[in-house]
């Protein structure tokens, strides 16, 4: 088996740079789904990567980089995923991992994940933005460490391969809805499709429509007002914290690949992105995050706002596995009967003859 071939390396001809060794855990070649719901929309479900979610795409080659010129060290900030992930494989290079999170802000499963890879967590009181903030001493002032975060350019050519899957699949979809946090990922497949589209396999880039959540909302603000600069959220709060970013890194990029694809940006409440998560699970059978499940939030809106139309082919980027966040999940209604065992029937038999 050759794992230049597979996932995202099967595109390595795209990505630049000469690599002696790469570091993999077969990231990529995740499933396009299609609604069960909506008509010519589908879920590019980021969940079934290595660590559960799209972060691995981008850090099997920004890690790979790393390995080849010789760093020992890295450095990730992280609402969670970036953690998971950069943990992951810098374990599987050999490399020493510092990892800065928002204290109390990191959803149990990612957290649990970047200990199990056994990476040094170093917490910070305040949000996300400050976190990236002492990652920029670490790597910019002080030269200590190779960064993971999505300024670096080898995180988006990894991260990029998610629109040459879906063009494999599809082909051209005309909108791709996408959440937006530190804002690389929506820049990243915008530069994926828009090299399809010179490369002459595509003949048209989709609209990036970026969703993010009411309390981080500075690209969708921007967007929205017209701005040429976002104004920055002081303190971004909302219970999908993988996207609880007021001052994305990235916001000049992801502003470009909007505007450029006659996109949009939108925000969604909290409540809004709880019912999608319930939706999702419950309607499609499949289970996201609830950053992941803002797309769909955002979708929705998009439709009834008349930006989408029903019969345009969409792609949703579910960027996240649910188990991320199983206390996200447990606040969900639930339908739990504690029963004696010799008298189940007595429950099933009256709800089934109750719906006939
Ligand atoms: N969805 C999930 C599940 C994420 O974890 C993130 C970002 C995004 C969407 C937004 O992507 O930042 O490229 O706009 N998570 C980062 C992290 C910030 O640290 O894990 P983006």
């Amino acid at each position: 088996s050759n794992l230049k071939g597979r996932g995202v390396w099967r595109y390595k001809d795209a990505i630049p740079g000469n690599y002696s060794k790469i570091v993999s855990i077969n990231e990529g070649n995740t499933p396009l789904i299609p609604s069960r719901i909506y008509k010519q929309t589908f879920y590019k479900f980021e969940g079934a990567n290595p660590t559960g979610s799209f972060k691995d795409r981008g850090m099997t080659v920004a890690v790979s980089s790393a390995v080849n010129t010789g760093y020992k060290v890295v450095a990730a900030a992280s609402t969670g995923n970036t953690a998971a992930s950069a943990a992951a494989y810098a374990s599987r290079a050999g490399l020493r991992i510092y990892l800065v999170l928002p204290k109390g802000k990191v959803a149990l499963g990612k957290l649990a994940q970047s200990i199990l890879y056994g990476a040094t967590i170093l917490e910070v009181n305040g949000s996300f933005d400050i976190a990236m903030a002492s990652v920029m001493r670490l790597y910019k002032d002080l030269g200590i460490v190779y960064p993971l975060n999505s300024f670096n350019p080898w995180r988006l050519e990894g991260q990029k391969t998610i629109a040459y899957e879906i063009a494999e699949e599809i082909g051209e979809p005309d909108n791709v809805i996408v959440p937006v946090g530190n804002a690389g990922n929506i820049y990243a497949i915008w530069k994926g499709f828009t090299e399809l589209q010179e490369a002459g396999v595509i003949s048209k880039i989709p609209r990036m429509i970026g969703i993010q959540a009411e309390g981080a909302a500075p690209i969708a603000k921007a967007i929205e007002k017209g701005l040429n600069e976002p104004e920055f959220f002081e303190n971004p709060e909302t219970i999908a914290t993988a996207i609880r970013i007021g001052k994305p890194v990235n916001w000049k990029k992801a502003i470009k690949a909007i505007r450029s694809s006659k996109g949009t940006a939108l925000s969604v409440s909290d409540q809004e992105i709880i019912d999608a998560q319930k939706k999702l699970a419950r309607e499609e059978g499949i289970g996201a995050e609830p950053a992941s499940a803002a797309a769909l939030a955002g979708y929705e809106k998009a439709i009834n706002e008349g930006i989408i139309d029903k019969d345009q082919k969409n792609v949703l980027i579910l960027t996240g596995h649910a188990l991320k966040d199983p206390d996200a999940m447990l606040r969900l209604d639930a339908r739990r009967i504690l029963i004696n065992p010799e008298h189940i029937e007595n429950i099933v038999l009256g709800e089934i003859n109750d719906n006939n």
